[in-house]
C-alpha cells in the first residue's frame, strides 16, 4: 500500500472515531491512539526518518497535513461536546426566577409565647428600676418552706403539691420549687452575707427593687395547671416601704403589660406564710366575649397573691424588722400569657407544636421594650 492510501485510510478511521466520540473522555482516547506517542499518526510520523530524503519532501508535508487535520478535528470536536454539555446543564438547572424569595431561618423562627411574656415582665420591672435575680430550680426544704416562714407540719405545706427528690446523705429531701418565693430568701441572705453557690446574681443590699422570674414545680396537671409553670416573684425591701407603693408598683406594671391606659384592682385579704397583710389581687375586666379585656367591663380576675413580708421572713434573712420592712408580690407567667394572647389551654404551651407556636409565637427580632413597644 501507498503511503498515500495509509493516510486515507487513518483520515478516515480517525475522523468516523472522533465523530462517533460522545463525550470529553472518548474523545482523548482517540486523540491519545492518534496523536499520542504510541498514536497511529506519530507512527507514521516516525517513518520520515528512515526515509531517503528525495521521499520526505513529499511525505513530511502530507503526514504533517494529516496531523494539523486530525488535532483540528479534535478541537473542532471537542468545541461542539463541551457546548452540547453545557446546553444539558443548562436545560436541567434552570431558575425559577418568577419564585418568591424562601424566608431566612430567622424570619422563620418563632419565640415561645412564655419567652415573650418573660421578656416582657422584666422589661417593665427594669424600666422601673428593679434588677432581675434567678435561684435554683431545686431548692432546700428551708429555702422553699422554713426561712418563707412556713411552720414544720403546717398545712400550708401541704397547699403546695410538692415534688421531693430522694433524700440526700443527711437524709433530707430537696424538693422542686414550689413557688419563686425562695429566691426572696436567697436575695435578702445575700445583702447581708458572704455569697454562697447557687447565685446568679450579684449581692443586693437594701433598697431592694427586684423581681425573680422563673420556674416552679407542683404536682397538678389539667387546662389551667402543668407541673412545670412560670411564676415572677417581686420583692421590694426599704426602711419605709409601704403598702402603697406595692399598690402603684402593680397597678404602672399591669398598665404597662396589658398595654391599657388604666386598670382597676381589688385587694382581697388572703393567707400567706410569708406575708401579713397577706392579699389577693383581682383586676377587673370584661369576659362577656370570646377575650377577656383587662381595664374594662364589670368582672374580676384573680391575677397575683402579695402582701408585706412577714417580720419572722426579714429575720430569717438576717434583715431587722425593726429596721426593714418590705413588701412582695408573685404571679404566674403563663395565666398572664394566657390572658394577654388569648390563649385557654396551657398544656398547648408545652406540646411543642409547630402550628401553635407558628399562631401565637413572636418573632426573634422584636425584643419586647417600653419605648419600642411591648408586642407590637
Ligand atoms: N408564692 C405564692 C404562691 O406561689 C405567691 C405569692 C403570694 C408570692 C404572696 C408572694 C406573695 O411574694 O407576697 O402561691
Amino acid at each position: 500500500m501507498s503511503l498515500q492510501d495509509d493516510i486515507a485510510q487513518l483520515r478516515s478511521t480517525l475522523t468516523t472515531a472522533i465523530a462517533a466520540a460522545v463525550d470529553e473522555q472518548t474523545l482523548d482516547n482517540v486523540r491519545v491512539m492518534a496523536l499520542g506517542k504510541k498514536g497511529s499518526v506519530s507512527a507514521l510520523l516516525a517513518t520520515l526518518g528512515t526515509m531517503a530524503p528525495e521521499d520526505r519532501k513529499t511525505a513530511g508535508p502530507a503526514i504533517n497535513g494529516l496531523k494539523n487535520e486530525i488535532a483540528a478535528a479534535i478541537e473542532a470536536r471537542s468545541g461542539d461536546l463541551k457546548g452540547a454539555a453545557l446546553n444539558a446543564r443548562l436545560a436541567a438547572e434552570t431558575v425559577d426566577v418568577t419564585l418568591p424569595v424562601r424566608p431566612a431561618p430567622t424570619t422563620q423562627g418563632r419565640i415561645h409565647p412564655i419567652s415573650q411574656v418573660w421578656d416582657e415582665i422584666t422589661a417593665i420591672f427594669s424600666d422601673m428600676g428593679f434588677k432581675i435575680a434567678e435561684g435554683p430550680d431545686i431548692e432546700t426544704d428551708w429555702y422553699n418552706f422554713t426561712a418563707l416562714n412556713f411552720p414544720e407540719g403546717h398545712p400550708a405545706r401541704e397547699m403546695h403539691d410538692t415534688f421531693f427528690l430522694q433524700p440526700g446523705a443527711d437524709g433530707t429531701r430537696k424538693v422542686l420549687r414550689t413557688h419563686t418565693s425562695p429566691v426572696q430568701i436567697r436575695v435578702m441572705k445575700q445583702s447581708n452575707e458572704k455569697p454562697a453557690a447557687g447565685y446568679l446574681t450579684p449581692p443586693m443590699t437594701p433598697p431592694i427593687r427586684v423581681v425573680m422570674p422563673g420556674r416552679t414545680y407542683r404536682h397538678d396537671s389539667d387546662q389551667t395547671h402543668t407541673p412545670m409553670f412560670h411564676q415572677v416573684e417581686g420583692l421590694v425591701i426599704d426602711k419605709d416601704s409601704h403598702i402603697g407603693q406595692l399598690r402603684w408598683v402593680l397597678e404602672e406594671f399591669l398598665k404597662a403589660f396589658f398595654e391599657v391606659p388604666g386598670v382597676t384592682l381589688r385587694f382581697r385579704p388572703s393567707f400567706f406564710p410569708f406575708t401579713e397583710p397577706s392579699m389577693e389581687v383581682d383586676v377587673q375586666c370584661d369576659r362577656s366575649g370570646s377575650e377577656v379585656k383587662i381595664g374594662e367591663g364589670s368582672d374580676w380576675l384573680e391575677i397575683l397573691g402579695c402582701g408585706m413580708v412577714h417580720p419572722n421572713v426579714l429575720r430569717n434573712c438576717g434583715l431587722d424588722p425593726d429596721v426593714y420592712q418590705g413588701f412582695a408580690w408573685g404571679m404566674g407567667i403563663d395565666r398572664l400569657a394566657m390572658l394577654k394572647y388569648g390563649m385557654n389551654d396551657l398544656r398547648a404551651f408545652f406540646d411543642a407544636d409547630k402550628r401553635w407556636l407558628d399562631h401565637y409565637g413572636f418573632r426573634a427580632f422584636d425584643m419586647p421594650t417600653l419605648f419600642g413597644g411591648l408586642s407590637s
